[in-house]
């Protein structure tokens, strides 16, 4: 069963209201901590250990360090949360796995670096009796489904990407044909540059940034689509490619995310092709500097990626397994749409 977590930082940028941010921060730490509390459970001598698939990520960085910081507002002690860098590497990670086993760690927090070994990473540490909270890269059913079959210690936090991507394309569809269509041949042109193929955040985002456009009744073409394993270097030169081989063809770049985005955006730049006149353009995450970029009118939008809800609920689902309360097996949480009208409260909150 899908439980929603709608994060009340969430609730606040939507309702203008974010004065209201920080002591509701608060209040959620407290929640967990009184929990454990009142099971009796000492937080501050719990070991947890998280596994990120790649520190150099700029999402995953603001992930991980929010996440430790919440860890120790609920109690944990800094010295008891070891966090470790999967480098993009399965093998690498899989022996971290096996070594926070071998210590004995109260909890594991794991973000897989490929989601298709998330069966073998649920059996061994189910094996040892550690809870385990997945992260950011969603497992596929079938797994899911063992957990809830097996009534095991396992749940997954992370936010749909279909909706990421259905909000990327309504960013560009409610532009209207008429400013997208430079070339006047009725169609929306775009290219795509995907994230990391094996990851349903990349493989949703793709597909449904462009089904949002059909929905609106517009009628699509792709000119391109690459693989930009989202990274800012590699984007860049995949966008400065179709550029030169598609020329003002191009009409809109969907990245699956910001860091792609703002490569992308280098070489738009480059080829002397102006943002909101000529071309759009549209990321996920929500980074500051991509956001800066939407006030300035240098990107067209892009989707908030709630890190503060993914790691609070990843903590917090931690904390239940602790207590011994328990999870459901999907804990959600919204994305936020972003445009020039919403993106400097989205921004006063992210700095
Ligand atoms: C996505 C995020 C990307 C990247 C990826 C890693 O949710 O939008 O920027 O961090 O996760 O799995």
């Amino acid at each position: 069963m899908k439980k929603r977590f709608v994060s009340m930082f969430l609730a606040a940028v939507m309702a203008g209201t974010m004065v209201a941010a920080v002591p509701v921060m608060a209040e959620e730490a407290t929640e967990a901590a009184t929990e454990a509390a009142a099971a009796d459970v000492d937080l501050s001598d719990k070991k947890v250990g998280v596994c990120i698939y790649q520190f150099s990520d700029n999402f995953m960085t603001l992930f991980r360090t929010e996440l430790e910081n919440y860890l120790v507002g609920l109690g944990f002690s800094k010295d008891n949360i070891t966090i470790v860098d999967g480098v993009n590497d399965q093998a690498t990670q899989s022996g971290q796995i096996d070594s926070f086993i071998a210590d004995q760690v109260d909890v594991l927090i794991i973000n897989p670096v490929n989601s298709s070994s998330a069966s073998t990473i649920t059996d061994k540490v189910v094996e040892a009796g550690i809870p385990l909270v997945y992260i950011n890269r969603e497992p596929d059913a079938d797994e899911e489904a063992r957990w809830e079959e097996n009534n095991w210690n396992v749940t997954y936090v992370g936010c749909d990407a279909r909706q990421s991507g259905t909000y990327q394309g309504e960013l560009i569809a409610d532009l209207g044909l008429d400013a997208i269509d430079k070339n006047g041949n009725g169609k929306v042109d775009y290219i795509m540059i995907e994230g990391d193929p094996e990851n349903v955040d990349a493989q949703y985002r793709t597909e449904f940034s462009v089904k949002a456009l059909e929905d609106a009744g517009l009628e699509v073409n792709e000119l391109d689509d690459q693989v930009g394993n989202w990274d800012q270097a590699t984007a860049q030169q995949l966008v400065a490619n179709s550029l030169s081989q598609y020329g003002d063809d191009v009409e809109v770049v969907f990245c699956n995310n910001d860091a792609m985005a703002l490569g992308a955006l280098q070489s738009i730049e480059a080829a002397g092709r102006t943002v909101g006149e000529d071309i759009y353009l549209v990321g996920v995450d929500a980074l500051s500097e991509a956001l800066e970029d939407v006030l300035a009118g240098t990107m067209t939008g892009t989707v908030f990626n709630d890190h503060f809800s993914q790691s609070h609920s990843a903590a917090d689902a931690a904390v239940r397994y602790l207590t011994g309360e328990g999870n459901e097996h999907y804990i959600g949480c919204d994305y936020v749409k972003v445009t020039k009208d919403n993106a400097q409260d989205v921004l006063d909150m992210v700095k």
